[in-house]
């Protein structure tokens, strides 16, 4: 079946739908984007995407494309027209396309581009690897210093993913000065006992949505959060390890450079965030 897209107010085939050689997306990675989850046709902690959405867009000086209501509508439909149960909507907006390349922002009233699409991924939330957790290697952390926005410019944390693959493990952990700061496309964490550590808030890393809701959803089942940098050492030794994303929900991480975390299986802490995590959003969806 060919997917339906959304490109700049129209619905199309997903080859028929295009985008100028001149988009700043394409020429500058000019663009920010946002991953959403479906469950059951349902939109996982929209709000929280909307209101980074609004974020990115403010630190790079961009427009917004159209209303929260609007880009709601949009993910609705989408999912509709594609009979998506399970799965992602991603939302990709550039500063559009000013009919030329320049390093400089073009004025404000060239349109941006509001690219939207669909991944379906049926049994997400029952994903195999939530049972025997990833193993991951650690990598020097060689992004641009401004991860709090969520921009398009995606290349190095494909290459880490590629040296992830290329070691046979799941994923990649960035290193900076001794510290972990985060997945190729997750927020990372260590559980020693009752204790939840992750890194603190900062131009390091982004702020994941889920991260926010599952911190909350720690303290409110009498967790411990810290929030603070901590080695590969301090990871390896803790008693379990997992990493969070919207599209990974809460996900086991069992083996860190190849030294296995706690028993080399998923433990029960990250065990129970996972299904509290996957039960209160299912509740709260829209
Ligand atoms: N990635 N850190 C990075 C670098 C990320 O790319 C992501 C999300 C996260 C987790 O954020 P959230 O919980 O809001 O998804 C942390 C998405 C899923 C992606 O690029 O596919």
């Amino acid at each position: 079946m060919t997917r339906t897209v959304y490109v700049n107010g129209q619905y199309l085939p997903e080859d028929q739908a295009t985008v100028s050689i001149f988009d700043r997306g394409f020429l500058m990675a000019d663009g920010v984007y946002e991953v959403t989850s479906v469950l059951d046709g349902k939109l996982i902690d929209f709000g929280g995407h909307c209101a980074r959405l609004a974020r990115s867009l403010a630190e790079l000086e961009m427009a917004a494309p159209c209303s929260d209501q609007e880009l709601l509508a949009i993910h609705r439909e989408l999912v509709r027209v594609n009979d998506m149960t399970d799965g992602m909507v991603y939302l990709q907006v550039t500063r559009g396309n000013p009919g030329d390349r320049d390093f400089a922002y073009p004025s404000a009233d060239i349109k941006p581009t509001l690219v939207m699409f669909t991944q379906s991924k049926p049994g997400l939330a029952d994903a195999p690897a939530a049972k025997v957790g990833w193993k991951v290697i650690s990598v020097p952390d060689a992004r641009w210093g401004r991860r709090d926005i969520k921009t398009v410019q995606l290349l190095y944390p494909s290459m880490a993913k590629m040296m992830a693959k290329a070691a046979h493990v799941d994923d990649s952990w960035f290193v900076q000065d001794g510290a972990v700061t985060e997945g190729t496309s997750n927020n990372a964490y260590i559980v020693k006992g009752n204790r939840i550590i992750t890194r603190h808030l900062s131009s390091d890393i982004l702020h994941g949505i889920t991260r926010a809701a599952v911190l909350r959803f720690a303290a409110e089942a009498q967790m411990e959060v810290e929030e603070r940098a901590f080695t590969i050492a301090e990871a390896q030794d803790a008693d379990e390890a997992f990493i969070t994303s919207a599209s990974a929900f809460v996900m086991p991480v069992v083996q860190i450079d190849g030294a296995d975390i706690g028993n080399g299986a998923p433990g029960a802490v990250t065990t129970r965030l996972r299904e509290i995590y996957i039960d209160e959003m299912r509740r709260a969806a829209i």
